[in-house]
């Protein structure tokens, strides 16, 4: 079995579009419960069942790496906005998932609140049109000196922390601010009762055409440990470029 220490992030990433082979994705369409099944279905686009199958595939086979239970046997629950966490378990885990174009990311720490999120930098328009739209006004103001591909920073580590408090869009975006300098910071308006000192974030570059953020609510000096992994079949350790952390 994997230990993970209380000062740990195992970070784990898939490349979904590597994982062709029909038994592999039978093995994997094994592991699924019959709701997980039907949601399946419920994707219009080959592409998003696929997603959907390996995320599933990812987050079962990683649980089953820190406690001996097969991964079809992990059961979740979801909070009130949707947030899955484990149920069955022996071992305090806590997990975030991200996917998107070409890459799907799973994050794991002990008892903590984590949030991850990976976003495709494709995107050439609209980016400030969105940040006027859901970003802080001084975020939209530091932008504005910035290349346009900073956005994306911006972007996941807003995802990164409201997927950590567990309440997606709920919570306002623009009523907390990150100052992307050589550290990161953060800041929240009064109203949302947060301590910018209670919060770690990292912002890495996987791959060129990707940017990761990762949240976690402790102050501990956290050390980030990155793999890829094809599930029920191999994993390597993966190294990749820490472009910012707080
Ligand atoms: C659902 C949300 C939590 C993340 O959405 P997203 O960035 O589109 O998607 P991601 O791939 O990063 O994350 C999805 C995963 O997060 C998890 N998740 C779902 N609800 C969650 C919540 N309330 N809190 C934390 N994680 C959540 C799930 O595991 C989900 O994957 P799954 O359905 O395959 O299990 C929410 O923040 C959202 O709807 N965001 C929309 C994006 C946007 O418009 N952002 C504005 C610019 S900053």
């Amino acid at each position: 079995m994997l230990n993970i220490n209380t000062d740990e992030v195992h970070l784990w990433l898939v490349f979904p579009d590597s994982i062709q082979e029909p038994e592999l994705l039978l093995a994997y369409n094994k592991l699924l419960t019959e709701e997980e099944q039907n949601k399946k279905q419920r994707f219009h686009f080959k592409k998003h069942q696929h997603q959907y199958l390996i995320t599933r595939a990812l987050i079962r086979s990683v649980l089953s790496h820190y406690v001996d239970i097969k991964p079809s046997a992990w059961c979740f629950s979801k909070n009130q906005y949707g947030r899955p966490e484990v149920i069955t378990n022996t071992l305090p885990l806590r997990f975030n998932l991200s996917h998107t174009e070409g890459l799907i990311v799973c994050g794991i720490v002990l008892k903590q609140d984590i949030g991850v999120d990976v976003e495709t930098i494709n995107r050439k328009n609209a980016t400030k049109d969105i940040a006027k739209r859901f970003f802080s006004t001084q975020e939209v103001i530091d932008l504005y000196s910035k290349p346009t591909r900073s956005f994306f920073d911006y972007w996941t580590l807003k995802e990164s922390y409201i997927k950590a408090c567990g309440m997606g869009l709920s919570l306002p975006l623009h009523k907390f601010t990150f100052h992307i300098e050589e550290h990161i910071k953060i800041s929240f308006n009064s109203d949302l009762h947060d301590d910018p000192n209670q919060w770690r974030f990292w912002l890495l570059e996987p791959t060129p055409s990707h940017r990761m953020a990762i949240a976690v609510r402790d102050k501990v000096n956290y050390r980030l440990n990155m793999k890829v992994i094809i599930p029920l079949v191999s994993e390597q350790k993966f190294n990749c470029q820490i472009l910012n952390m707080s």
